[in-house]
């Protein structure tokens, strides 16, 4: 596996771009087979969950080409309706291809994702909601095999949980349905508003994305070929990710390209920590403190709530930190790996079930680190900018799975 090696502390300072969100184009690369056109779209990242989103349409027949963070999908030819287990098992997103694929060829024959493990992962908030669309799913040994039992039929959809993916899936699958779809409790994020504001370009007609309840009015007016264009909203973790890397290292940084709304849940504990945050229409100044300060509480929530997301980001930058600092993650059961790493660096901190207490130690020191997810890796490599010594992450694909490193500070090493 590769790794990734930093000589520390690298104080990150300066002007940075904030790359394209990751987890708006996973799903609007999915998108785009409904199009049967040409779509155009820009401020892509490079990064390898992109690559794979390409290795699976290629796969089933669109051409693509990606130079310059600029994506371009024909999906006029499509000539698949099912995605390999080498390809799904490589993140989580290939199951957004579900939603797509039916509401392009009406059928759909793929397994399980893969992704972050993050504890179990489940898919069946998907497979309950797409099945009251009309979508018959069978699970056989691991393989679903879904179709239109006969035509896609509009439903009022409750979701028990805000899920993301559910979200995206019923909001694809549900686009070419002559009946509307209504889905309540809907997830908030905004990537499902930049999904939705690409498919209404394409042709749909949807309404309230970005709010709990989402109206899906179905068209089947997405045969006429026609060129799309749509540029990726910023990505706002990897704003909070090189935010925390300034925080972390005594840095003063302006991130451009980020509308400040789009982090403004974390904005308050940058300010608990002592950072100061100045915001003008798209850039954000961090200017960090001689010391920082433990923060209260972090509670993970789903959208417009802190991010499950930047949970192992902000703890990096709190180990730090003078005090104790709560964490609470209430999104996913198995989101604290990063701690025995930290904990390798110096780190003070205790896990109790969902909740991790952080006592800050201002001196880390450099050592050898395992990444076991995508941003548990951010946070390894935060907390190794502000290490004394050299820092080896073994896992760098992990972190190459979200983050260009075209747009991240040059201090890291991979090999
Ligand atoms: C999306 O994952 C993001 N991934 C995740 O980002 C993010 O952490 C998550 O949303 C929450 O914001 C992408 O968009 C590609 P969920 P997703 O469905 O859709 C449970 C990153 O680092 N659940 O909102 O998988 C689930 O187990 C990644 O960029 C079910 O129980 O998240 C979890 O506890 C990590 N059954 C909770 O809901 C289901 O059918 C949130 O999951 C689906 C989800």
């Amino acid at each position: 596996m590769r790794k990734i090696i930093i000589n520390g502390p690298c104080e990150i300072s300066g002007e940075l771009e904030v790359q394209g969100a990751k987890n708006s184009i996973l799903p609007i690369l999915a998108a785009t087979i409904i199009s049967r056109g040409e779509c155009v779209i820009k401020n892509c990242p490079n990064i390898l969950d992109v690559h794979t989103s390409l290795e699976i349409l290629n796969y089933l027949g669109c051409k693509t080409k990606f130079e310059d963070s600029t994506i371009v999908v024909d999906s006029s030819q499509i000539s698949k309706n099912e995605i390999p287990e080498n390809l799904m098992c490589k993140m989580r997103s290939s199951i957004i291809f579900l939603g797509a694929l039916i509401a392009r060829t009406g059928r759909a024959k793929l397994t399980f994702p893969g992704g972050c493990e993050l504890g179990p992962r489940p898919i069946d908030l998907h497979i309950s909601a797409l099945k009251q669309l009309g979508i018959l799913i069978n699970n056989i040994h691991g393989n679903l095999e879904c179709k239109i039992e006969n035509k896609i039929i509009g439903a009022d959809i409750v979701l028990p949980f805000p899920s993301v993916g559910a979200t995206e899936n019923i909001i694809l699958a549900s686009i070419i349905c002559e009946e509307k779809t209504i889905i309540e409790n809907a997830a908030r994020e905004p990537e499902i508003i930049d999904l939705a504001n690409f498919l209404n370009k394409i042709g749909a007609k949807i309404y309230g994305a970005g709010s709990s309840k989402i109206i899906i009015e179905g068209t089947n007016k997405f045969n006429k070929i026609n060129k799309t264009e749509h540029a990726i909203i910023p990505d706002r973790i990897v704003a909070i990710t090189l935010m925390a890397a300034a925080a972390s290292t005594g840095g003063n940084l302006i991130l451009k390209n980020i509308n400040p709304d789009l982090i403004s849940s974390a904005v308050p504990i940058f300010e608990e920590s002592g950072c100061l945050i100045k915001t003008h229409e798209n850039n954000i100044k961090i200017i960090s403190p001689e010391t920082l300060y433990s923060v209260k509480e972090i509670r993970t929530m789903p959208y417009p709530g802190f991010p499950t997301d930047a949970q192992a980001i902000i703890m990096a930058m709190l180990s730090k930190a003078i005090g104790t600092s709560v964490f609470v993650e209430t999104i996913f059961e198995s989101r604290f790996r990063h701690i025995e790493e930290l904990i390798k660096l110096g780190a003070k901190i205790k896990i109790n079930g969902n909740v991790a207490i952080v006592d800050g130690n201002k001196y880390l020191s450099g050592a050898k680190l395992q990444a076991h997810d995508l941003r548990g890796a951010a946070a390894l490599v935060i907390a190794g900018l502000a290490s004394y010594g050299k820092t080896i992450i073994t896992g760098a694909d992990y972190f190459l799975r979200g983050y260009d490193l075209a747009k991240f500070p040059n201090f890291l090493t991979i090999n």
